[in-house]
């Protein structure tokens, strides 16, 4: 597989930090720091921030996601928010089952694959989430679970619209824990998933598929995570809000 067809992502996943005048302050610190990447830069904040967001990166080579959508274009449901809205704000990106949502928000792969629909009929790039817990690990299922997680959340999905799906693997033991999968094993499944590509649609699609690896990545091992030859980027919680750490990231991607 020749990684250099592939443009690497490195996104940052706010989760619930930062107001919208926080926000404004973080992004204009990131951008003069991230303005010659050669990846693409992507920032996920809170809805609340969405607006902020878009104005403080207009003329830079941010792009702006938001950490989750519905399905439904509007109607009762309290709370949240439509993959509609976000592209009526000029919103490009949103995450889909990131393993918070999972965990703590009930999101189920069925669910996951609602959001990854809506999203990627209105427009959206989608950064679907999959992973695989410590005891899940211990026993062996990883991969298995992980190309199931993908294989539903890509149900209904055409080979052309797999140009606007990344996957990020984010093992639930290393996301905040400081506990980072190691480079192999993060190779190991982002080419379980790759591998998953290749059976659901074919070589080529494969081989341009965007596959991230999120779980405490920083700016000392971002290097080490991206040389991997089925690592194409990162999803970045912590460190996505220290300007220095996340630039030091998005040039570790940069180079490799
Ligand atoms: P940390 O980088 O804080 O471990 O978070 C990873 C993550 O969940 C990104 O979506």
């Amino acid at each position: 597989m020749n990684k250099a067809v592939r443009k690497a992502v490195i996104a940052g996943n706010w989760k619930m930090n930062k107001t919208p005048a926080e926000a404004k302050e973080l992004l204009n610190a990131i951008a003069p720091l991230v303005k010659d990447a050669g990846c693409d830069v992507v920032a996920c904040v809170p809805y609340v921030d969405l607006q902020t967001a878009l104005e403080a990166t207009a003329g830079t080579n941010i792009k702006i996601g938001a950490e989750n959508c519905h399905w439904e274009p509007s109607g009762a449901f309290t709370g949240e928010i439509s993959a509609d809205m976000l592209a009526a704000m000029g919103v490009e990106y949103v995450i889909t089952g990131h393993s918070e949502r999972r965990t703590y928000f009930g999101d189920t792969d069925v669910t996951v694959q609602k959001r990854t629909r809506a999203a990627l009929d209105k427009g959206l790039t989608v950064i679907v989430c999959v992973g695989e817990y410590l005891e899940q690990r211990e026993q062996g299922i990883t991969a298995e679970l992980v190309a199931m997680q993908t294989k539903i959340a890509l149900q209904g999905v055409s080979k052309e619209e797999l140009a606007r799906v990344i996957i990020a693997y984010e093992p639930v033991w290393a996301i905040g824990t400081g506990r980072t999968a190691t480079a192999e094993q993060a190779n190991e499944v982002c080419a379980v998933i790759r591998g998953v590509i290749k059976d659901l649609y074919d070589a080529e699609a494969a081989e341009k598929m965007v596959i991230q690896y999120g779980g405490s990545m920083n700016a000392k091992n971002a290097a080490e995570l991206l040389a991997q030859p089925d690592v194409d980027g990162g999803l970045i919680g912590g460190a996505s809000l220290k300007p220095a750490d996340f630039a030091e990231i998005v040039k570790a991607a940069t180079v490799g």
